[in-house]
């Protein structure tokens, strides 16, 4: 027996810009929603389209404590970092980067797509780290999209990119901390997909396009916003109505909450203020290392 989680709450991603100023939508942190534990931020880089030689992104930066994980739709994303990384994410590769103790990169759109310019569309995710963990040694996957996981369903309506976790029998390749599931179900209208979660964890969808149907009511979100789950089933129905005139492009994220106190301070998230004072000092030391360019 089976309960289906009901939604909990909506939130409608803000509009802003970030870095070096490129558009992003933000589900959260907001001032209505600052995490969603073991969340810290969301962000949808785009859709946007960029004449040549005007592509931007955001240079030279540190984080401590926590993971960034970038999901390329479209466009291609440079990146370089300190501990002497660096490559380009084509559409639907995925880099999970562990900052751990501390790392500093910059994430810049790949130079030979900036000078022809195109259309930027991607995804960040702020994993937390639980405090055992905040100071282990920075870790990178880099997973092209060859490499990642596709379930479908029986009826063919629903496909799965499967990032983290596991869903309509395909099993993630990456290694996550903490257990967590990442998946962008693609459903065709009509489709509908009933995904089990362990009811403790914290889980939300995100919609990229189309309109999606959400919970045991059925009720009709539409992109862009964020759908919170209550903690009160096992199981989580995605589906896309029958009449929609576009297939629904859904992000299905969640995790096992850390419930340990959470203290930013930009690109640093630690348990204390002690925590964050420390690592200002060691990026200001220069004990995050530095990118040679
Ligand atoms: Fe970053």
């Amino acid at each position: 027996m089976t309960t289906t989680r009901t939604i909990e709450r909506v939130f409608p991603a803000v509009r802003t810009t970030e870095g070096a100023g490129f558009i992003v939508h933000r589900p959260f942190p907001t001032r209505t929603l600052m995490d969603f534990d073991p969340f810290l931020l969301l962000d949808e880089m785009g859709p946007v389209d960029y004449a040549p030689g005007t592509a931007k992104g955001a240079p030279d930066h540190p984080h401590r404590g926590f993971e960034t994980v970038t999901y390329a739709l479209e466009g291609r994303f440079g990146h370089k970092d300190s501990a002497g990384h660096s490559g380009t994410l084509a559409p639907g590769d995925v880099q999970w980067m562990t900052a751990g103790a501390g790392v500093i990169h910059s994430e810049m759109p790949d130079p030979e797509f900036a000078r022809t310019g195109g259309r930027v569309h991607g995804l960040q995710l702020w994993v937390n780290l639980p405090a055992r963990d905040k100071m282990i040694a920075p870790r990178y996957q880099e997973i092209p999209s060859a490499r990642i996981p596709v379930g479908r369903s029986a009826d063919g309506k629903v496909s799965v990119k499967v990032i983290a976790g596991e869903a309509l029998g395909a099993k993630a390749v990456i290694e996550t901390r903490t257990p967590i599931l990442y998946q962008h179900f693609t459903i065709a209208p009509g489709g509908r997909v009933e995904q089990p979660v362990p009811s403790e964890w914290r889980v939300f969808a995100y919609g990229l396009s189309g309109s999606g149907s959400y919970g045991p009511a059925g009720e009709r979100i539409e992109a862009q916003q964020m759908v919170a789950f209550a903690n009160d089933g096992d199981t989580v129905v995605l589906a896309a109505p029958d009449d929609a005139a576009e297939p629904l492009e859904v992000l299905l994220i969640g995790g096992v909450p850390l419930n340990e106190p959470v203290v930013r301070y930009g690109p640093f998230v630690m348990n204390t203020e002690a925590e964050i004072r420390q690592a200002v000092l060691d990026y200001q030391a220069g004990r995050m290392g530095r990118i040679s360019h």
